[in-house]
């Protein structure tokens, strides 16, 4: 399985820090943040891994990371020409994909514990696409699922009323048919190609497989989550990913 990092957008929620670069080269515990979805994917055996940034960080990303030997994976780069929305960065990623399955992380997305057991069970399944949910208090900031006994049966971004308190966490896993589902999505009506209507139509085909995260998750892009993101990975050291 190949892994893409999303890596583009504009951060303005964290301006002006993101004036001085781009969000995902910030310090979050002792590293840069791209640091922590490369160290996860490479711990759980991902190891050819795109890297999809915006046009005036490139260059800034490529001086961090370079070919990516030092933390043990080889990097493909490619430039989103503007902040079009996450289904629009991934939509970069069809080459790279080569038509086989694909494990997505949003690179401001910071998780406690390994997710080497989530990329398993999507090693395992035969089709479709996998998401993992977690529990938070202000569900209204995330793309939130609501749930039957068995399956997510609809997904809704950033609702004034969420229906319930489950956040789609920035982790995601398609197959080859991703690419497809993106070129019929529209954007949404603050104009981005939304990953939560890419995953809404694997609903729709009845093959949006799911599991809920145990560990500690957070985003980190505004000033409140930055802090819990650079606690979060203070206190265990970044140890999981390593
Ligand atoms: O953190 C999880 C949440 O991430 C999900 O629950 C939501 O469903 C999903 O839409 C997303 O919400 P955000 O509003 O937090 O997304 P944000 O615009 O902050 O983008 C998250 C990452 O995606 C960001 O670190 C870089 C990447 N990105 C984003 C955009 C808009 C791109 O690579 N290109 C883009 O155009």
């Amino acid at each position: 399985m190949k892994g893409v990092i999303l890596a583009g957008g504009k951060g303005t929620r964290l301006y002006p820090l993101t004036k001085a670069t781009n969000k995902h080269l910030l310090p979050v515990g002792r590293e840069p943040m791209i640091y922590h979805p490369i160290r996860h994917m490479v711990a759980a055996g991902i190891t050819d891994i795109l890297v999809v940034t915006s046009v005036d960080h490139m260059g800034e990303m490529v001086n961090c990371l370079g070919s990516g030997v030092e933390l043990g994976c080889g990097l493909t780069y490619r430039v989103q020409d503007g902040a079009l929305g996450i289904a629009n960065a991934l939509s970069l990623a069809e080459g790279f994909a080569g038509g086989g399955k694909i494990c997505v992380f949003l690179g401001d997305n910071v998780f406690q514990s390994s997710i080497a057991p989530i990329v398993e069970s999507f090693r395992r399944q035969d089709k479709g696409a996998r998401v993992v949910i977690k529990s938070v208090h202000d569900p209204e900031r995330y793309g939130v699922a609501a749930l039957d006994e068995q399956h997510i049966v609809e997904i809704e971004e950033k609702p004034a009323k969420p229906k319930t308190s489950f956040a789609v966490v920035g982790l995601y896993f398609y197959d080859g048919q991703v690419f497809d589902i993106i070129r019929g999505i529209k954007p949404s009506a603050r104009g981005e190609y939304e990953i939560t209507s890419v995953n809404n139509a694997y609903i729709a085909r009845r093959q949006l497989q799911y599991e809920i995260y145990p560990g500690a998750w957070t985003d980190a892009g505004t000033f409140e989550s930055l802090i819990e993101a650079n606690k979060l990975l203070h206190d265990t050291a970044n140890e999981i990913a390593r």
